[in-house]
């Protein structure tokens, strides 16, 4: 595999009564930056924990290319993560271990390679991201944007063709914001990457998205490149832009 094609045919799951996803049919993008976007509790981290096999839908078909993957086996779905990053918005470093053994984690948990080359491979990372200096460093001796850099070091280790960022810029300030939307750019530049960025975050999304896709009531209503957002008249997709597009864009005006 490499930047894989996903595509996602009437997704369907509930959690007791309450019906989250209700025959969701999107296409993401290869080499592409993909973006779900959709009011908070809309069912997009449900979406994407589909997407990496944490999740069983009731219903429905996930194909990475030619591969249908609902139903199959723990083994495929591990073997098929190994070419997979999930960046979640904290980073969830770990305290206890060096910016360097946080970084090589990946590689040598899975006991793919041994200590001193999964630290090269990590130096390699760092440097890539302007962070060799603090391979000994903690992470709690890091500013937010430098612990950005480093959990996305650690995410390219494995050199993922999909990576997922869930909400990367929720909860941070509009400068370090702009920094993480760099940082989604160069992985894109860098890997080549199939890249999934699932946020509410709409300035972002219309400036760095190729494609989007807008889920509401369990249902993706409507999907394309942003200028598609912008000219659109559904009025869910409309009030969602407005309420979320307060600031410096204006691009309803
Ligand atoms: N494991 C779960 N069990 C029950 N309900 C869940 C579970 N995960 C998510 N939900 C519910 O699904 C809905 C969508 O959640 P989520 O996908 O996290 O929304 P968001 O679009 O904000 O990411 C919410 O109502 C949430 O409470
Ligand atoms: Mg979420």
């Amino acid at each position: 595999m490499s930047a894989p094609t996903v595509k996602v045919r009437g997704l369907y799951k509930s959690f007791g009564p309450a019906k989250v996803l209700d025959g969701i049919d999107v296409d993401l993008a290869p080499s592409r930056i993909n973006f779900i976007i959709g009011q908070s509790g809309g069912g997009k981290s449900v979406l994407l924990k589909h997407l990496v096999g944490l999740l069983e839908p009731d219903s429905g078909e996930i194909w990475y290319d030619s591969r249908q993957m609902v139903g199959r086996s723990r083994h495929d779905w591990d073997a098929l993560r190994l070419k997979m990053a999930l960046l979640f918005q904290d980073g969830a470093l770990f305290d206890s271990m060096s910016v360097g053994e946080n970084v090589s984690f990946p590689v040598w948990i899975r006991g793919l390679a041994a200590k001193e080359e999964a630290a090269r491979r990590a130096k390699e990372r760092l440097r890539e991201l302007d962070m060799a200096d603090a391979f000994n460093f903690r992470p709690s001796d890091l500013s937010a944007g430098e612990r950005k850099r480093v959990a996305l070091a650690r995410a390219l280790i494995m050199e993922p063709e999909v990576l997922f960022f869930d909400e990367p810029t929720t909860g941070l300030d509009p400068l370090l914001s702009e920094q993480v939307d760099e940082l989604i750019k160069l992985t894109l530049e860098r890997t080549g990457a199939t890249l999934v960025v699932v946020s509410h975050d709409i300035p972002a999304t219309l400036t760095l998205a190729h494609n989007i896709a807008m889920i509401n009531n369990g249902r993706i209503i409507l999907s394309g490149p942003p200028e598609v957002f912008r000219q659109s008249d559904d009025p869910a997709v409309r009030q969602f832009l407005a309420g979320e597009a307060e600031g410096p864009i204006g691009f309803l005006d």
